[in-house]
């Protein structure tokens, strides 16, 4: 389980999450919805270890305290955070940038020739071109690709446990379909806990959350079911929120 206790924490000596508390189980799926600025990257990037992040409170993976650990040591033990803003390495093919991460995270090895081709079927599940595996990492990539190469390097981690930063934002409903069905799939497969930050319920058809946290002011203002999620998407925050 990843379980944060009274978590805190300041960005440049401003306070901007006072107090959460939140479990994710191993399969869970837990939805964190919230106005802008109310904290929800924030959440997301002290998770992951951001150094600009100073935290208070603790963070647990399946027993163990990670609040200190550096975001190396926490994606060893299999934490993984699908970036809101993937960044684009141009020397670097998503074919040999994938091959590393196989090769790190993965003890039995199968050859290069088996994983590109494992890659190029998880690829075409997606509806990701296979050819832009052989271009630079995010190198002129659409908005969607950038996303679905966030899954496809998940698929390719295997993580315990994810933190999806709002990976629905600019996806048309193709695209935001294959993604939400992708991780549903795999979250159940491989057992694998799920932190989905969003601000609509249309992802969350198909990659049904099991619970809806709603920050605000960095605290959680309510918790619900799936209904919590349709109800902010119809409504808006005020009504459900106050
Ligand atoms: N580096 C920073 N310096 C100062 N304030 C920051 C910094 N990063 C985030 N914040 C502030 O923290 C609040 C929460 O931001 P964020 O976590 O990005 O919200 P959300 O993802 O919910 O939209 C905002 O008021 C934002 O301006
Ligand atoms: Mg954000």
């Amino acid at each position: 389980m990843l379980k944060i206790t009274n978590l805190e924490v300041k960005v440049e000596d401003k306070q901007i999450l006072n107090g959460i508390d939140l479990e994710v189980k191993p399969g869970e799926v837990v939805a964190i919805m919230g106005l802008n600025g109310s904290g929800k990257s924030t959440l997301a990037y002290s998770l992951a270890g951001h150094p600009k992040y100073e935290v208070m409170g603790k963070i647990e993976m399946d027993g163990e305290n990670i609040t200190e650990m550096s975001p190396n040591e926490r994606a060893e033990k299999g934490l993984f955070l699908a970036n809101q803003h993937p960044v684009a390495i141009y020397g670097l093919t998503v074919n040999s940038f994938l091959w590393q991460i196989y090769k790190k995270r993965n003890k039995e090895k199968s050859s290069i020739l088996d994983f590109r081709k494992w890659l190029e079927t998880q690829a075409q599940a997606l509806d990701f071109n296979p050819e832009l595996l052989k271009r630079g990492l995010n190198d002129g990539f659409s908005g969607g690709e950038k996303k679905k190469l966030e899954i496809l390097q998940l698929l390719v981690f295997n993580p315990k446990y994810v933190i999806l930063d709002e990976i629905d934002s600019g996806l048309d409903v193709d695209a935001l379909t294959k993604i939400a069905k992708t991780m549903a799939a795999v979250a159940k497969q491989r057992q694998i806990g799920v932190l989905i930050i969003t601000h609509y319920n249309r992802i969350l058809k198909f990659l049904k959350a099991d619970k809806v946290v709603v920050i605000e002011g960095g605290k959680v203002a309510k918790i619900g079911g799936p209904e919590l999620a349709v109800e902010i998407e119809n409504n808006g925050y005020k009504e459900e929120v106050k």
